[in-house]
Order: C-alpha cells, then sequence, then structure tokens
C-alpha cells in the first residue's frame, strides 16, 4: 500500500522525537527548518516521500504559534512532495480549552486549528488525552486519542500507597477520575472549582468526599499557571489531606507555574513528556514518565494496519 515509513520531525520536541525513533528502529528524516530575516518560515525534506507513509511529529509547546505554523508548512511541505499518507504526531493539543462558545463574541478555536491542520493536508491524527474527548469531533480525518492514564497509574500501583484517596482538581474531569481511582482500588473526592474570567484565574470552593488524615493523589488533564493545583492543594490540605501527590498527563507549566509548584506542599509530581520541561523547570519532586513507547508502538500499528484498541487489552 505504502512503499515505506518515514518519520519526520519539527523542531518543537527533539528528544521525544529520537525517543520514537529509538523505539521504532526507524530514523529520523532529515529537513532544514529556517526562519529569514522577516519571520518566514521555510522548511525543506533532504529526501523524497512520494508513496510513503510519513509520520510528523510535533507537540505544540512554546513557541507556540510558531510550532503551530511549522506543522502546517511541514505537512503543506509532505503533501506537495506526493507523501501517501500523513500523520500528524502531536502529544498535546493547545487551545483544546477553546472548544465551545460559551460566552458571547468568543472563537472556538480548537475547531480552526483542527480545520488547519486538514486542510493543510493531514490524513490522520495521533495525540494524547485531549482536554475534552470531543474534539475528536472536530476533525473529520480519523485520529487516535491516545491517554497516559495506563502509565500514570502502573507508576502509582508500584508505589503501593496506602490510605490514599484520588481528587480531582475539576469536576470536569470527574469521570477520567473515576475510572484513575478504580484502576488503583481507591476513594474518591472532587474539588468544586470555578473560573472566575479569561485570565487564567480560578478558585477552589469545597472539597466533595473525605480527605482528612489521607493522603491525596490530584488527577488532571494539564498543569498551565497552577492556579487551580494551588487552589485544590489548599483545599485538600484545609480539609485534613497527609501527603498530596499530583498526577498529570500536559507539564504545560506556564507562568508562574514553576514559583507556585516550588511554594505548594506536593511530594511528588508525576507527569509525562507530551511538552518537553526545559531543565530550569524540572524541581526534585517531578517525575516524568515517557509516552515515547506508547506512541512508537502506536505508530507501528497505524503503519501495520492493526487495532490500536487492543494495545490497551494487552
Ligand atoms: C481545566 O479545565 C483543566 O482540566 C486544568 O485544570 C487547567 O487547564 C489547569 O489550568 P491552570 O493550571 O492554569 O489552573
Amino acid at each position: 500500500m505504502y512503499s515505506g515509513i518515514k518519520l519526520f520531525a519539527g523542531s518543537s520536541h527533539p528528544v521525544l522525537a529520537q525517543e520514537i525513533s529509538n523505539f521504532l528502529d526507524v530514523p529520523l528524516s532529515g529537513r532544514d527548518i529556517i526562519k529569514f530575516p522577516n519571520e518566514n518560515l521555510f522548511i525543506q525534506l533532504h529526501e523524497s516521500v512520494r508513496a510513503q507513509d510519513v509520520f510528523l511529529i510535533q507537540t505544540m509547546c512554546p513557541p507556540l504559534s510558531d510550532n503551530i505554523l511549522e506543522l502546517l508548512i511541514a505537512i503543506d511541505c509532505l503533501r506537495r512532495d506526493s507523501a501517501g499518507r500523513i500523520t500528524v504526531v502531536m502529544p498535546y493539543m493547545a487551545y483544546a480549552r477553546s472548544d465551545k462558545k460559551d460566552q458571547p463574541r468568543v472563537p472556538i478555536t480548537a475547531r480552526l486549528l483542527a480545520d488547519l491542520i486538514q486542510t493543510a493536508g493531514a490524513d490522520r491524527y495521533i495525540t494524547v488525552d485531549l482536554h475534552a474527548g470531543q474534539i475528536q469531533g472536530f476533525f473529520t480525518i480519523p485520529g487516535d486519542e491516545l491517554t497516559s492514564f495506563h502509565l500514570l497509574n502502573e507508576y502509582f500501583l508500584s508505589k503501593r500507597l496506602d490510605n490514599t484517596v484520588i481528587v480531582t482538581a475539576d469536576l470536569g474531569f470527574a469521570k477520567k477520575g473515576r475510572n484513575f481511582a478504580a484502576k488503583l482500588q481507591m476513594p474518591m473526592a472532587f474539588v468544586e472549582k470555578r473560573r472566575t474570567g479569561n485570565d487564567a484565574t480560578s478558585e477552589a470552593l469545597t472539597v466533595i468526599g473525605d480527605v482528612d488524615r489521607k493522603n491525596v493523589i490530584i488527577v488532571d488533564d494539564e498543569i498551565s499557571t497552577a492556579g487551580s493545583m494551588k487552589n485544590t492543594i489548599e483545599a485538600v490540605k484545609e480539609y485534613g489531606a497527609n501527603d498530596v501527590y499530583v498526577s498529570c498527563t500536559h507539564p504545560v507549566f506556564a507562568p508562574p507555574a514553576i514559583e507556585r509548584l516550588k511554594a505548594l506542599p506536593i511530594k511528588e509530581l508525576v507527569t509525562t513528556n507530551t511538552i518537553p520541561i526545559p531543565p530550569d523547570k524540572l524541581m526534585p519532586s517531578v517525575t516524568v514518565l515517557s509516552v515515547g513507547p506508547l506512541l512508537g508502538e502506536v505508530i507501528r500499528r497505524v503503519h501495520e494496519g492493526r487495532s490500536v484498541g487492543e494495545l490497551f487489552n494487552e
């Protein structure tokens, strides 16, 4: 069907791209990415991709707009070189919180982003833990939304924590939190959170459930400014929690997240490398699990036309 497999990476996350390449034993194909003095981006492939099954790895981290445009230009470049199929591998999809018109005169940027990716020429996408599963519906091309859930879950299972409660920082995350708790066979509590504006501020209100004299694992999809996490930790502490563990898929760590996290009583923050964490943001309490093998295995299955769902039952 395709004459071979090719892996390309944008410039957003070279370490993860290399991990995927090592896992698959497929080298990253060469390309030039140049930013001209007028800030126009230019991409040139070092080799032909005609009729190949191409996987393009690019996550959406800072410099965010540049990385998104780089992704779109790379897709266009691959399409114009007659790639047989182009699969975008975007471990973190930005703008995913802009998924509905919940106030007057606002955009739905996640939909716009999906449209742009498709219009550029992507045939499929692979991503990890979208902010809301419904965002899949913004794409008309097929895709695989993976979860880091098993990875994080296994890690916490291996820690054998006792007297521990799973806490969600957001009622919107309750269902995923419940699955997390079920796997670990732990009870649950919820923090009711209310956003107070568009400026990334939020306030935690009440804790629903019992955390008194218990360890807690607070689970969320991402930590951006850590405002939600700060409120959640303060709330569970006020309700008597002992050790606080934090688990999230995407370490967005936008300012002032690091200052906030450093000041919080967190025993361990467990996250993944869907987004690179620069060395100056790596705190001793942070454990980073790699999604490289997961993405690599899914790329292999997509290429071979094998079930991805079965991977999670094996
Ligand atoms: C929100 O709905 C998400 O689940 C996260 O709680 C949120 O993105 C975290 O944002 P921040 O760290 O800025 O409070």
